[in-house]
């Protein structure tokens, strides 16, 4: 089908909300769809063995990525239901102990928050959110700081879907080991891309497929155990009793070899992906040097693929409206870009309401931008800017 909606020279600079699913992803999928179709769970016939065998080997691999073990990964359908599944499913265990507090922070996805919220409400449980600063980066220690006897969870995300910056995840993963209270890590936007972060002993970690190149509806909770403890889980949904009775429904092993091979690739590809990601953010950098901006979070703790900015005087949804035949780019998570109220995750970086309300995402995999010219995008920012005079 033709992309007549959308004119070729639009540059897609919106890979944090979505990637375009790798072609050679989608040949497996199909694959899997059309020739190997078997259902995972069926054990009378060949068709079921051949698709179980491919998940295993998907789970081997995925596991290898984190350096977990294979039957410490469960698929889902992406990081919100492994969030959920993590958040939720944790908490009767928190009940059960009288260990009903948990330290997050207040840049979290709502796929974290929302979870969190409902525990609070609902549940009794008390929640800390942490504020970052200007930075972008909770540290570990104002972490450690609020961790109590009875802190049954730290959550914390990898990377942050507005500003880029990447959080102590790893450090954090070592202190916490030495105490009983557990670690989350919402891994939707790091995963492949600062992977030996994840290797740390966190011991739930959440991952989305289609931020790495595969089809969105897929993604893995990993369940890392202390020594022979497995994460006291309970799980949130019943059914079939897959997944290690933690995520029932049908696998969708299409899906999930779609994920295994985005997965590879990334894997194979990631320093030269890492190397050009920079080079499009420093070609992007040098480029809007004609209009007058800021950088929202810590630049020096970033990935190297998203770039928040504010423009002076500029209106984020104007600006959208004004360039969107030249870019695709966002405000902030595309959850809320529906709304106009500012980014929570700028607010909560203490950021002046005027900057928190119009931060533009620039979110890119190198490969396919190599036709971005980002000089003719800053001339026209920098004709929409008033004078600084
Ligand atoms: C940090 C973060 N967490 C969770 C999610 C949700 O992931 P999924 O779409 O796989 O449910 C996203 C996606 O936008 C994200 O950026």
């Amino acid at each position: 089908m033709a992309r007549e909606w959308v004119n070729a020279v639009v540059a897609y600079l919106d890979v944090a909300a979505t990637t375009r699913v790798d072609p050679r992803v989608a040949e497996v999928v199909l694959h899997w769809m059309t020739e190997d179709f078997g259902n995972a769970g069926s054990r009378t016939h060949e068709y079921g063995a051949r698709a179980k065998k491919a998940v295993q080997e998907a789970r081997m691999f995925l596991a290898s990525t984190v350096g977990a073990k294979t039957e410490e990964v469960i698929f889902t359908s992406g990081a919100t239901e492994s969030n959920n599944i993590a958040l939720l499913g944790m908490a009767p265990y928190g009940e059960k102990t009288g260990r009903k507090h948990i330290v997050t922070s207040a840049i979290e996805h709502k796929a974290v928050i929302e979870p969190l919220l409902h525990l609070q409400e609902a549940r009794g449980f008390e929640i800390d959110f942490l504020e970052p600063g200007t930075s972008g980066r909770i540290s570990r220690e104002a972490v450690l700081e609020k961790v109590r006897p009875d802190t049954l969870l730290v959550s914390l995300m990898h990377v942050n879907n507005e500003t880029g910056v990447i959080q102590p995840v790893a450090e954090l993963a070592q202190e916490l080991r030495q105490t009983s209270t557990f670690l989350h890590v919402d891994a939707a936007q790091g995963y492949g891309k600062v992977p030996q972060d994840l290797k740390a002993p966190i011991d739930l970690i959440s991952i989305s497929g289609h931020k790495v190149g595969a089809p969105k509806g897929v993604g893995a909770l990993v369940t890392r155990r202390r020594g022979w403890n497995k994460a006291p889980l309970e799980p949130i949904m019943f059914g079939g009793g897959q997944e290690r009775k933690l995520r029932p429904g049908t696998l969708p092993v299409a899906l999930i070899m779609g994920l295994y091979e985005a997965a590879k690739i990334f894997q194979e590809n990631r320093s030269r992906w890492e190397h050009d990601a920079m080079q499009t953010r420093e070609r992007l950098l040098a480029a809007l040097g004609k209009t007058r901006f800021q950088i929202n979070g810590d630049a020096d703790h970033s990935v190297p693929h998203i770039l928040n900015v504010t423009f002076d005087g500029l209106n984020a949804e104007a600006l959208i409206v004004r360039i969107k035949d030249q870019v695709a780019v966002a405000t902030g998570s595309a959850c809320t870009s529906a709304s106009y109220t500012p980014s929570h995750v700028l607010t909560a970086m203490g950021l002046p309401e005027e900057v928190a309300a119009n931060g533009l995402r620039f979110s890119w995999f190198p490969s396919q931008v190599a036709d971005f010219d980002p000089e003719d995008l800053a001339e026209t920012i920098a004709h929409m800017q008033p004078d600084a005079s």
